[in-house]
């Protein structure tokens, strides 16, 4: 034992040099409106396409759950800032309820109920010295916007501009980052492909690239606004963050199909922003336009950008924010096969099988297998395609589906994946922000509270919604707090198995 204790310090001694993050490397974690909010429908408030959903088809919910109070965060919003300093975050990233701020969609309303709240809440981190990041839009649109079509018609472009204009006169003093929209694919290809998360249209390969078309304009309007009208007095920062797995080929036979997947699954909504020419990824569009033709459609079933609207997307951005959780085998179809797995059903519009390594523990959820080395060469490739950007992780976190509060699996994923945030700045990625998602167990979507993703654990059958901290926010306190992965309590309390 003393030998074996012995062997573990020569190795972290010999290995800290290169455990260190970098000085000025932050750390943070996430949350999202609608996921912790509550308070659905208090004061002037309207419903979102989530209140929506999870009200008229609670089946399509694995408990069959809603948000309508979720953690309560709406008055227990002091609580959570204690834990966030508790951690000694860096900063918080939170999102704003657009129907809450504007409770009819647009702007000629503006909620004192929803200012003071978002005041209060920014107010708060502040005066703990925790920098709040803020998200514009994390999936909770108006309802009555979704009524007009929601993110299938242009038109949102203008709305989602207006809303970002108000959002940053009210907030822009305090908050200097900002993500405007928060993973484009989950709110068209999960939302429109799958027919799975709020509105649930099915509408795969035509509502999903309508939304896609219009998220990237409305993205690229809310930056404009920003750079043009605030910037020059708040000096603050704007991107959007992308869902992105990394797609590993499943052999070398398959470096095409994984790249072409790659083009899908990260290029969808990062071309067009990220590089020189602009639109969408080339093989990406001629892949649809032949396919489309093939189908008999009288034109690419993906809407064009014209050379003005290229002009307008291109270089919307102050840094690349990605989330990563999970990594896909990709290889050819073969005829007859379906695509696999989630999350990417368009895979079966490109042709291309998705598969998980047999080495990849599966976390509580069944798109969930555990792959660190993936999120290395994510930012590696990111790099490659989008050139050398300051690159943030907005999310990155592990799911269970009990509450224990000794969750060593939760601490082994994010020692794995830090290790291999260290591994990529030293491949030169300047990765500057690592963000755990998520701060609470909250609500996860069409999961309900079936899955849970908090370093602290939250009793949803306690009315006062107890908050307790999990052995992982101990650990994650503790690298924050050091600016390392060096010490060594955390390497010998794993048995190392997820
Ligand atoms: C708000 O919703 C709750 C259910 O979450 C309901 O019990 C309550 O009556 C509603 N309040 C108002 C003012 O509609
Ligand atoms: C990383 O990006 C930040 C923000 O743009 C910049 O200040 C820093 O110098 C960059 N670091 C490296 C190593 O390029
Ligand atoms: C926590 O879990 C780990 C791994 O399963 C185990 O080795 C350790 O003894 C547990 N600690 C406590 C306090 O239960």
């Amino acid at each position: 034992m003393i030998k074996y204790i012995g062997f573990v310090c020569v190795l972290v001694v010999l290995a800290g040099a290169e455990r260190r993050f970098p000085d000025g490397f932050k750390f943070g974690a996430a949350t999202a409106a609608y996921q912790v909010e509550g308070a659905w429908n208090v004061s002037d408030k309207t419903p979102s396409i989530w209140d929506t959903y999870v009200h008229e088809k609670p089946h399509v919910i694995a408990d069959g759950s809603n948000g309508d109070v979720a953690c309560n965060s709406y008055y227990k919003w002091r609580e959570d800032i204690e834990l966030a300093a508790e951690l000694g975050l860096h900063y918080y990233r939170l999102s704003i309820s657009w129907p809450r701020l504007l409770p009819n969609g647009f702007t000629n309303i503006i909620s004192e109920d929803g200012m003071r709240f978002y005041n209060d809440l920014i107010d708060g981190l502040l005066e703990k010295g925790i920098e709040p990041v803020v998200t514009l839009y994390h999936w909770d649109l108006p309802q009555n916007l979704q009524d007009l079509g929601g993110w299938t018609n242009p038109l949102i472009v203008g709305w989602f501009k207006d809303y970002a204009r108000i959002v940053y006169t009210l907030f822009g003093d305090r908050v200097k980052t900002w993500i405007t929209i928060n993973e484009a694919i989950a709110v068209c290809e999960v939302a429109y492909t799958m027919g799975a998360f709020a509105p649930g249209i099915s509408s795969p390969g035509i509502g999903s690239y309508l939304c896609g078309k219009n998220i990237l304009m409305a993205h690229a309007a809310a930056w404009r606004v920003y750079d043009e009208e605030f910037k020059p007095k708040y000096h603050g920062k704007v991107s959007l963050t992308n869902l992105v797995f990394w797609m590993e080929p499943y052999s070398e036979e398959f470096i095409e199909e994984a790249e072409l997947a790659m083009q899908y699954a990260a290029g969808f909504y990062s071309h067009a922003i990220y590089t020189k020419e602009g639109g969408w990824p080339p093989t990406f569009e001629k892949y649809i336009a032949e396919k489309s033709k093939r189908e008999g459609y009288p034109r690419s079933r993906l809407p064009a950008f014209t050379e003005e609207e290229k002009k307008f997307v291109k270089g919307t951005h102050d840094f690349y924010a990605v989330n990563y959780y999970s990594s896909r085998l990709a290889r050819s179809l073969q005829p007859g096969e379906t695509a696999g797995l989630w999350p990417f059903f368009g895979a079966g519009e490109i042709d291309v099988f998705l598969d998980v390594h047999p080495d990849w523990p599966q976390a509580d959820n069944s798109w969930f297998f555990v792959n660190p080395p993936g999120l290395r060469k994510l930012l590696v490739w990111l790099k490659k395609n989008y050139g050398d950007l300051e690159y943030m992780i907005m999310e990155n976190g592990y799911s269970t589906s009990d509450r224990d509060l000794n969750d060593s699996k939760r601490i082994q994923y994010y020692q794995d994946h830090l290790e291999q945030v260290l591994l990529a700045i030293q491949d030169g990625v300047n990765v500057t922000r690592y963000t755990a998602w998520t701060l609470l167990d909250n609500f996860e979507w069409t999961d309900g509270y079936t899955s849970k993703f908090g370093l602290i654990d939250v009793d949803f059958n306690d009315p006062s919604r107890k908050r307790t901290l999990r052995k992982s926010a101990w650990f994650y306190a503790n690298i924050i707090e050091t600016h390392s992965l060096d010490d060594i309590n955390t390497i010998n309390s794993f048995n190392g198995e997820y």
